[in-house]
């Protein structure tokens, strides 16, 4: 067995002592730091008061945005951080200038998440159409039909840069190459991606990236991080907006209304500052570990449960190829939706997604041991016939 020196850090995160934790790409464990942060937060209010806000926390969506930036390879000033990605895109959506009614298309696929795709239809003026690439095996999305659909009539292409049920990860630099050689823009979800895959949003030259701080970067809920290119950022006119996107707030002028030129351009409204707080410690631990060494273990833990799953029998929908699969593998063994319950019953917290299966998603702090563990209780629950006490309702939140 590999040494594993990363385990060293599992004494950082408090719940690996109490479960085995295998759902970062949901939400990533807690840092122990996060209670002195959160402390501190309380302090400052406490000690400074309203004084807090010129002492830094009017600021914080960008500093805490700087120390992200580097994550994703963008430069300081190019990331802001959100509440989350779903306010984020509508703010985003709604400073693009969808003007040209010869270029009516915007490029998304069956696979991205959700409130993306909602935000995106709510947010689009009605001469704007959608087209919708679709995954032919639920894991992967055909490059070759997702650069075809992007074309001279391509608006905008949002896409995830990691599908969310598979891991599948896509490639981005083709896209952006495509899209740009149109005349598109492209924004890439990053949620699956940042903390896990290495990236350079710079190196990429995409339009615009969206990421969370709580899934794989730690950071607990309550944060996204929005990077908009340098030179792209100044042709934004964002409809919604708010007094924090104003050059002169306190000017409190009703008549005028001045947009910042910086990352702040894209702000609103009074942020939660105690998630800005939370955020910190996870993303400080992850730039420690560093993502190159986050990458080497995660390919291996991932290519251990693909082995062990294909061992057993079970479905795999991730991929195979280790270039093309990012932090999660998910499994889909006889009875998965049942086997999932029983496996959070017996404390491996992992997760169920319609029409894909158990996603098990191991990150830096966990050891193979766990990953052999969870697998053998997947085989002791179909052994034992327990997945049928599972069988009568399916909970809300799987
Ligand atoms: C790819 C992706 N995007 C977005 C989200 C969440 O969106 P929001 O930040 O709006 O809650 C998730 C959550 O699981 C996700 O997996």
């Amino acid at each position: 067995m590999p040494h594993d020196d990363l385990l060293r850090w599992r004494g950082e995160f408090p719940i690996l002592a109490t479960c085995t934790y295998l759902i970062s790409n949901s939400l990533g464990a807690m840092p122990r730091g996060v209670y002195d942060r959160l402390y501190e937060y309380a302090e400052t209010w406490a000690t400074l008061g309203v004084r807090a806000w010129a002492s830094g926390w009017w600021d914080l969506k960008s500093t805490v945005g700087d120390k992200i930036a580097p994550l994703l390879g963008a430069p300081r000033g190019s990331v802001l951080v959100h509440e989350n990605a779903s306010i984020a895109n509508s703010i985003l959506f709604s400073a693009l200038d969808f003007s040209d009614t010869r270029r009516n298309k915007v490029v998304i696929s069956d696979q991205d998440f959700p409130s993306d795709v909602y935000t995106l239809r709510a947010m689009l003026p009605s001469h704007m159409s959608i087209h919708t690439v679709r995954s032919r095996d639920g894991i992967t999305l055909d490059t070759d039909e997702l650069l075809a659909a992007i074309d001279e009539r391509t608006r905008l292409v949002s896409l995830s840069h990691v599908l969310f049920r598979s891991a599948y990860i896509l490639p981005a630099q083709a896209i952006v190459e495509k899209a740009h050689r149109v005349g598109a823009q492209v924004l890439l979800n990053g949620y699956h991606s940042v903390g896990v895959i290495p990236v350079n949003v710079t190196g990429l030259a995409v339009d615009f990236y969206i990421g969370g701080t709580l899934k794989w970067l730690c950071g607990g809920p309550g944060g996204v991080f929005l990077y908009v290119r340098p030179d792209v950022l100044p042709t934004l006119q964002p409809k919604i907006t708010g007094w924090f996107a104003h050059q002169t707030p306190f000017a409190f002028d009703v008549e005028h209304f001045a947009l910042r030129e910086d990352a702040y351009r894209l702000a609103n409204g009074t942020p939660g500052i105690a998630s800005l707080y939370a955020i910190q410690p996870g993303v400080e631990i992850i730039k420690q570990v560093g993502v190159e060494a986050i990458r080497d273990k995660s390919l291996r833990q991932t290519a251990l449960i693909i082995e062990l799953a294909d061992r057993a029998g079970y479905g795999v929908f991730s991929p195979r190829a280790a270039d093309q699969r990012a932090g999660t593998v998910t499994v889909h063994p006889d009875h998965a939706y049942e086997v999932s319950r029983e496996l959070l019953a017996r404390n491996f917290v992992i997760d169920y997604r319609e029409g894909a299966g158990i996603r098990i998603a191991p990150h830096f702090y966990n050891s193979d041991d766990e990953i052999r563990q969870v697998m053998a209780a997947i085989a002791a629950i179909l052994d034992d016939g327990s997945w049928q006490q599972h069988a009568k309702g399916r909970s809300f939140v799987t």
